[in-house]
């Protein structure tokens, strides 16, 4: 018997199926109906937001077919076992379809209770065996997602999410070399400058995606990857022509986060602007929501109303984790304190005004935990990592690189000085 319920998404248009499963397991602490789906929509945002372990769908589902949505859910490599209900008995075509889509069983409706109970159990069991048995979804659980968002602009976001994706990246490269670890999503169309803080030029990006009738799928988030030195991966959104381009939509950025959160330990999204229905999805999907409050009196306040709207709309509070940047040295006038009792929240970490370094280092694209691991900003970002449960161990895995750089410690940096740790992108010479 699993420690926990199994947890059972239904997607049927009709209702009277999943009525009927649910009358089943009613009562039995065993099962937890996590959603309820009535279109595919639904189902794969439900699918990736409430992660279930087992998925029943109806096939006479609307607009689109169930084992068509089997065959989406297929696609975005998902640690749920998936289940199919017919009216009837199938033809064979439906069979090699379910086979191709890793459908575990077929159920035939009007569904009975011995039998249908039996094939949940049994898929959850088989994917659990699956899931031990195989080299690289032992790490499932452990990946996180983590959203990284602020109130207002301007309050350190892109600065957080970047070295904090760097500091992840050195030590997660130390315990798995090599590893797909650390992602850094930027979903900001219009403004996102992630890239910019890495000195990559991406050369294409989620906002040149188009979505077809089938979705957004695995290849075509892969090729938009971009590899640097540091070891994180960036998926950027960012378009030279950000006027007049659409936003991005639901669809296209739940299917990337289930990409990337299928492949990489640490996903990392700068969320950028707020209140959209794609900031919204993602801080649905995330794991933790690092909450960015720029240290001034307006700031302060700014945030209070967006936590206060966040436990409105019934995130967990110990989802949210608040970081205190001091952006300017004026900041300081305020104490952690005052800010935790004009937020009401604690404060995971508090990052220090470094009025050069942290502007220097936006400038090069050559992010400061990497170029000054020493300084009092860059040791309060590897906090924040280690508060995230990121064993950040001592020393550096990048002394090779910090040689190659031409301003050290001292700031003796120059504004012409070329990055080291930009990867040359793709097709430069
Ligand atoms: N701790 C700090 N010390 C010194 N300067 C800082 C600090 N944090 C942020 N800044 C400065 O604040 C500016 C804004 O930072 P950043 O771009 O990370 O904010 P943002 O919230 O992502 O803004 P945007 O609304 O543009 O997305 C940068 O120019 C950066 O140099
Ligand atoms: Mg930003």
């Amino acid at each position: 018997m699993p420690n926990q319920a199994i947890k059972i998404l239904i997607a049927d248009s009709e209702g009277t199926t999943c009525d009927r499963i649910c009358s089943f397991l009613t009562g039995d602490p065993t099962y937890q109906v996590v959603g309820r789906a009535v279109n595919a929509d639904e189902c794969m945002s439900l699918a990736l937001i409430k992660r279930p372990d087992v998925i029943l769908v109806h096939n006479g589902l609307k607009p689109t077919s169930g084992i068509e949505v089997c065959e989406q859910l297929a696609l975005q490599n998902l640690d749920a076992a998936t289940l199919l209900v017919v009216a009837q008995a199938m033809d064979e075509n439906l069979f090699r379809r379910m086979m191709a889509a890793n459908v575990s069983e077929l159920l035939v409706a009007p569904l009975q209770k011995n039998r249908t109970m039996d094939a949940i159990r049994n898929a959850f069991d088989k994917k659990a065996s699956q899931r031990h048995g195989g080299a690289t979804a032992s790490s499932e659980e452990s990946r996180r997602i983590i959203a990284v968002t602020g109130a207002r602009g301007g309050c350190g976001r892109t600065m957080v999410a970047v070295n904090l994706s760097c500091a992840i990246a050195r030590a997660a490269e130390r315990i798995s070399p090599g590893g797909n670890n650390v992602v850094l999503a930027d979903i900001n169309v219009r403004a996102g400058d992630a890239a910019t803080f890495l000195d990559i030029r991406p050369q294409r990006t989620l906002a040149d995606i188009t979505v077809s009738a089938s979705g957004v799928d695995r290849e075509m988030i892969e090729s938009l990857l971009e590899n640097h030195a540091s070891g994180v991966t960036l998926l950027s959104a960012s378009t030279p022509e950000p006027y007049g381009r659409q936003e991005l939509t639901r669809g296209i950025i739940v299917s990337a986060l289930a990409v990337l959160r299928s492949r990489f330990k640490y996903t990392l999204v700068d969320v950028g602007v707020t209140g959209t229905e794609v900031s919204n999805v993602t801080l649905d999907f995330c794991d933790t929501i690092l909450m960015v409050v720029g240290m001034d009196l307006a700031r302060l306040r700014a945030a209070r109303l967006y936590m206060a709207h966040l436990l409105e709309a019934n995130f967990p509070r110990e989802k949210i984790q608040v970081v205190l940047n001091d952006i300017q040295p004026e900041s300081k006038s305020i104490s952690t304190a005052q800010a935790e009792s004009i937020l009401e929240a604690t404060v995971a970490v508090r990052v220090p005004n470094e009025g050069r370094l942290v502007p220097a280092s936006i400038n090069l694209g050559q992010p400061f935990v990497l170029t000054h691991p020493s300084s009092p900003v860059s040791q309060a970002i590897n906090d924040l990592a280690a508060r995230l449960g990121v064993d950040i161990g001592k020393g550096s895995s990048f002394k090779g690189l910090f040689k190659r750089l031409h301003w050290g410690e001292t700031n003796g940096w120059s504004a012409a000085a070329p990055s080291a740790y930009a990867v040359p992108h793709k097709g430069s010479s």
